[in-house]
């Protein structure tokens, strides 16, 4: 008997293995409530007296081993889980974070912040939940005056009122209420109109609007900033000013960029004039300028704005406005180089 447990110290201390599952099988076959070790314990009755200290001896030696040997593989399996990287080449130039790319929209949207930056604008911005008076009302468009339908519009609630606004002029209506002139702001920003989804428009889009107040500032201000930015854009100050209508602007104008007749494209998308309309602009109401408290006798300015989309689909030659949301990384990546 004795002879047989100093067997098993001998196999418990050569035991090796680098599988958890086999050392679990160990840990049962000696430990276990059935295993050796109890075994040789239930057995220590039936043992010769002249034996019994021998064998008591050779048993706790046994457990000795089989505990130190459990220890022991436990650590070294640890230790191998813990070390994944211990055969990987720690030299090895690790893999490039893949870059992703901005959006069409926020880099054209810079790009037109940059140019009136350089010419001393700031940047406002405001709600894109508007209430009636800042959004139309305080921008010479009162209650039921028809130009209201211009901008179909999406109202939230009737008492108080709210809607999505229409246009960032609802910024530049704040910025003047809490400034005084000289004011030369402009206001990014998201815009809603309810439209039919199509290549041409969607529900929502955004506008770059600016805005100038001053003493003495004339037309003639306005168009050569104008000119100045469109040669900064398109590389293209030939522009047209075609008169139009605004309740917040008068005189008012389209602002159209010569575009030219070089490809069929161009014949397509400028309707064969090489003529395309970009913006719209005109001299800022002096209602307007009395409604946010600016002294209409003693100060003038001007306003314009611009659809973003509207202009990322003419750099870019996008067709339809719709993939500016869809996410697509197909098409988002390719304004990696960009910026
Ligand atoms: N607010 C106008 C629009 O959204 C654009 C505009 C701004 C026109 C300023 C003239 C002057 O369509």
């Amino acid at each position: 008997m004795i002879a047989e447990i100093q067997k098993r110290i001998k196999e418990a201390s050569t035991f090796i293995t680098n599988d958890p599952k086999e050392l679990e099988k160990f840990r049962i076959e000696y430990l276990g409530k059935k295993g050796h070790i109890s075994s040789y314990f239930a057995q220590f009755k039936k043992v010769n007296v002249s034996e019994k200290k021998e064998y008591g001896l050779a048993i706790n030696e046994l457990k000795k081993v089989t505990h130190l040997k459990l220890e022991d593989l436990k650590k070294s399996l640890n230790a191998k889980k813990n070390s994944k990287t211990a055969n990987k080449d720690l030299t090895r130039p690790a893999s490039m974070l893949e870059l992703g790319s901005r959006h069409p929209i926020s880099i054209i949207r810079d790009k037109i912040i940059d140019i009136f930056y350089k010419i001393g604008f700031n940047i406002s911005e405001g709600p894109e939940i508007e209430d009636d008076w800042h959004n139309f009302t305080a921008l010479n468009l009162p209650e039921h005056h028809p130009a209201r339908d211009m901008q179909d519009t999406f109202f939230i609630n009737k008492n108080p009122d709210l809607l999505l606004r229409t246009h960032t002029s609802s910024v530049q209506i704040r910025h003047m209420e809490n400034n005084q002139p000289p004011i030369r702001t402009i206001s990014p920003g998201r815009v809603y109109r309810n439209e039919d989804i199509s290549a041409r428009s969607h529900c929502f889009f955004h506008q770059v609007e600016g805005l100038y107040i001053d003493k003495n500032v004339s037309f003639a201000d306005l168009k050569q900033t104008l000119i100045y930015f469109t040669k900064e854009l398109f590389g293209n100050s030939k522009i047209r000013l075609r008169p139009s209508y605004f309740p917040f602007t008068e005189p008012s104008a389209e602002v159209d960029i010569y575009w030219g007749l070089n490809s069929e494209t161009d014949y397509r998308i400028t309707k064969g004039t090489g003529w395309l309309e970009i913006m719209g602009c005109g001299m800022v109401d002096p209602n307007v300028l009395e409604n946010c408290n600016i002294d209409s006798n003693e100060y003038s300015g001007f306003a314009f704005g611009m659809g973003i989309e509207r202009i990322a689909m003419l750099l870019y030659q996008i067709e339809d406005i719709r993939i500016l949301y869809q996410n697509d990384a197909r098409f988002l990546s390719q304004f990696k180089n960009s910026i």
